[in-house]
């Protein structure tokens, strides 16, 4: 199966593709980790990102497509994707119809999480994670359950984002209402889409992705 998990920053996909990662084996394709990645190590994609990513603004289609196609060339045919972040333009849909159509897949489901953007900039800023295996964490909402310590690897070493700041939540909320959100009737013109309540608890989050994804 593959989905697309599609919501404004702080809706939860990356929370929710770590869940189904563990839940049904597939791949979380996210483009924000593979662009972060990038950047750490310095590549000539993540030199021409930095600053864009910081700025919260998008980076070309041409980069980010380019990623997803390495990407999916490496997975076993078997292995079902959670794109996450992506697409984000209209033109990156377009991209992905032809790039799962060059590696023999075809989309299942376009996932919408629906929230109330003022409280996604309380759930971003509080966020931090696993500077060793990533796993994602909260001030308020998820707190590892031994202080100081991540439940999945026992690191004492937590990060947190650069663009997590204030001012750049804004902006890549408005990003996604300008770019993002106008691709949601490119997908339901196929009835692709399904529409989950992201502002329910973590758990319930899951339970109503998981029915989606039952319904075939
Ligand atoms: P990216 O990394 O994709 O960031 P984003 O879309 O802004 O999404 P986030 O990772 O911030 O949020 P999320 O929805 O995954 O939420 P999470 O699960 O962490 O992109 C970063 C940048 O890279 C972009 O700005 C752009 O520059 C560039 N980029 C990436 N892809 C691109 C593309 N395709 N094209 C062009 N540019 C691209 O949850 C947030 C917090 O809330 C967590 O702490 C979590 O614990 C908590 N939480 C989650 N769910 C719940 C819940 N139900 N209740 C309470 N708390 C919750």
């Amino acid at each position: 199966m593959n989905i697309i998990l599609l919501g404004p920053p702080g809706a939860g996909k990356g929370t929710q593709s770590g869940l189904l990662v563990d839940k049904y084996g597939m791949r979380q394709l996210s483009t924000g980790d593979m662009l972060r990645a990038a950047v750490k190590a310095q590549t000539p994609v993540g030199q021409r990102a930095k600053a864009v990513m910081e700025a919260g603004q998008l980076v070309s289609d041409e980069i980010v497509s380019d990623l997803i196609d390495a990407e999916l060339a490496a997975m076993p045919p078997e292995t079902g994707a959670i794109f996450d972040g992506y697409p984000r333009t209209e033109a990156q849909a377009v991209s992905l119809d032809g790039l799962l159509a060059k590696h023999g897949r075809q989309l299942d489901h376009v996932i919408e999480l629906s929230v109330n953007e003022d409280a996604l900039v309380e759930r971003i800023t509080g966020r931090f994670t696993c500077a060793n295996c990533g796993e994602g964490y909260h001030d308020q909402f998820k707190l590892p359950k031994v202080d100081g310590e991540c439940d999945r690897c026992g690191s004492t070493e937590f990060k947190r984002r650069p663009d997590d700041n204030e001012d750049t939540v804004r902006t890549r909320m408005a990003e996604y209402r300008a770019k993002t959100a106008p691709i949601l009737p490119y997908y339901d013109a196929r009835d692709l889409v399904a529409r989950v309540d992201g502002m329910a608890e973590i758990g319930l989050v899951t339970r109503a992705i998981d029915k989606v994804m039952q319904s075939d």
